[in-house]
């Protein structure tokens, strides 16, 4: 797959397939435990992500197959046997095309473009250091509106939210925050924001996040992407907990003169 952690397609004993990014990849260990907690919070705030899943790649494989590789410089090294991080395709490969960008005549029409907002109120929480990805994919959608009786499922793009290496700070696991962080490069997704209001559920969800949403996906990160940093984990999550209340003005600060992130706000 493209991408600096040089993630590969795979097939799984479950019959699904999995975006895996490797333990040894080249930006980090410690980007398989951003992605593992990020897509456990994220469930919490029902923003839409991939099932995710810690996958295990047995010695045979990487004998078999030695394309199953990393490439560092000129070097290549195998995908090591043991826990990775696996990102499930929205179906099978073969079959649904899965896109990273839309053009805006079709973004518009994206069926939960809202979710933009959503994963917004997110990254700034977890100063995401890198900008918002997601892919786009067709899929039978329904959406009534809340006074209207179910519609029929008619065909559309929907956006799933992938790619949490650099939340936390990435690898260093440091909160920097700047304006521009975790922002997606499609500036359309923010043009209907009018106020606060549009950024709600996601900013009071964020400021009463429970522990046990973290303590529960902690609980779950395999020993070998830890490496002994329990201690450094902690401390992290504590610092997160403590920045719930700040998520509003991490969120003004997008407001400023140098940006506008949201020229329909008043
Ligand atoms: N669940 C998924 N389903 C389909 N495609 C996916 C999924 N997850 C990731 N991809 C594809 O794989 C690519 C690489 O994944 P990802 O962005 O997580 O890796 P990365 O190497 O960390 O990228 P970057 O260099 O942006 O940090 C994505 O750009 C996307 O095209
Ligand atoms: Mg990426």
């Amino acid at each position: 797959m493209r991408g600096g952690a040089q993630c590969h397609l795979v097939e799984a004993a479950d019959g699904n397939c999995y975006v895996l990014k490797p333990r040894n990849n080249p930006q980090h260990r410690r980007v398989l435990v951003n992605e593992w907690l990020s897509s456990a919070f994220l469930r919490y705030l029902r923003v839409p992500v991939p099932e995710t899943a810690i996958l295990d790649v047995v010695p045979e494989l990487t004998a078999e197959y030695p394309d199953f590789s990393i490439h560092l410089g000129k070097s290549r090294v195998p995908v090591e046997s043991g826990w990775h991080f696996g990102s499930r395709f929205p179906g099978d490969p073969g079959r649904v095309a899965v896109f990273d960008f839309l053009p805006d005549t079709i973004l518009r029409d994206v069926s939960n473009l809202t979710d933009f907002l959503g994963v917004l109120v997110f990254d700034k929480w977890v100063a995401n250091a890198d900008g918002r990805q997601a892919i786009f994919f067709r899929a039978n959608i329904r959406v009534p509106a809340a006074d209207e009786p179910p519609l029929p499922a008619r065909p559309g793009f929907a956006a799933l939210f992938i790619d949490h290496g650099f939340a936390f700070g990435g690898p260093q696991w440091v909160f920097q925050d700047a304006p521009l962080a975790g922002i997606s490069p499609a500036r359309l997704v923010y043009h209907g924001v009018r106020g606060w209001t549009d950024l709600e559920p996601w900013l009071e969800w964020v400021k009463h996040f429970p522990d046990e949403i973290v303590d529960q996906a902690l609980r779950q990160i395999p020993d070998s992407w830890l490496d002994g940093e329990h201690d450094q984990l902690n401390a992290l999550c504590e610092k997160l907990m403590t920045r719930r209340k700040r998520v509003a003005s991490l969120i003004e600060d997008c407001r400023g003169e140098r940006v506008n992130l949201f020229p329909s706000w008043r």
